[in-house]
């Protein structure tokens, strides 16, 4: 049985259909990426697993049950959700907002337990926040902010978790940071991760499982990496010509865009010997 999935979704907002039949299985203790283009529908697809966004039509279904039907703070002990643009209350200090992310694990009379002070201890030690606990998310850089809703899904421990972008406005050497966590909670602690990501590269190289939407909210293809990011299907998909080649570092598949044509011909600085790439 499938833990998270959902079954021919409609989805969309007031006046706008965004996926018709949408079907989508998220395979147990999997890394799935999802990958499309711009306004295909994500968001929107990871805002229905996590019962953010209820479907028109169809269900998605989590534990064998219609997430529906379960009571939030259910759905919030079995996944968490990380959005894409997430707000934080004016004046919240980072502690603070991490310390939310236990809110479906306190009881009524228990407010705050040792399990939850060690829970926000470890998930702000594994995302490099833990010296920003007084500031006030408000004053923090895009990449900081980023690390620090990372931190409260995290502190969630929920079996399941979907992240919506989370390397968005990282720098190269923080996205790298945020995906080895990822494959972290992934390998070593059994966590099944769903996330939104727009580097094809970075996608192969950290899915087992990856899911490609395109225009429409329409599953293009689903499978390993090395099977579903073919030229073909990132033309298809993105409508772009490129080559794929394997990554040198790992040999997952590597999209390398193609040339135009008034491009070729054109001496490249500093490419070695300075000759013109002109023909390879
Ligand atoms: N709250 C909303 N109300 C109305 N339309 C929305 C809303 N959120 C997203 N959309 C629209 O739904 C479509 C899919 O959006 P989204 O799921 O955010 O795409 P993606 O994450 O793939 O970029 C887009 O056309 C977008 O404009
Ligand atoms: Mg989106």
């Amino acid at each position: 049985m499938t833990r998270l999935l959902a079954r021919d979704v409609t989805l969309g907002y007031e006046g706008r259909t965004v996926a018709r039949d949408l079907s989508v299985e998220i395979p147990d203790d999997s890394f799935t990426v999802i990958v499309g283009p711009n306004a295909c529908g994500k968001s929107t697809l990871l805002a229905a697993l996590a019962r953010v966004l209820a479907p028109q039509a169809g269900a998605v279904v989590l534990d064998g049950a219609e997430i529906a039907s379960y009571r939030s703070k259910e759905v919030a002990r079995r996944l968490g959700l990380l959005p894409q643009t997430a707000t934080a209350p004016g004046g919240i200090t980072v502690g603070d907002l991490v310390a939310r992310g236990r809110y479906p694990h306190q009881q009524l009379l228990k407010q705050w337990s040792d399990d939850d002070e060690v829970a926000v201890a470890e998930a702000m030690a594994l995302t490099n926040v833990s010296d920003l606990a007084p500031r006030l998310v408000d004053e923090l850089s895009g990449g900081q902010r980023q690390r620090v809703w990372l931190a409260m899904a995290l502190a969630q421990e929920t079996p399941i978790l979907l992240l919506d972008e989370p390397t968005t406005y990282l720098d190269i050497s923080h996205q790298v940071d945020v995906l080895e966590l990822c494959a972290r909670l992934h390998a070593h602690h059994g966590r099944t991760l769903v996330a939104v990501l727009h580097d094809l590269n970075q996608a192969a190289r950290y899915a087992s499982h990856l899911v490609a939407l395109r225009r429409g909210g329409v599953v293009a293809a689903t499978g390993p990496p090395g099977e579903v990011l073919t030229e073909e299907l990132v033309t298809d998909v993105y409508g772009l010509a490129c080559r794929v080649l394997p990554d040198p570092e790992t040999g997952t598949p590597m999209v390398v865009p193609r040339r135009p044509d008034w491009m070729a011909g054109r001496a490249v600085e500093g490419a070695g010997d300075g000759r013109s790439v002109a023909g390879g």
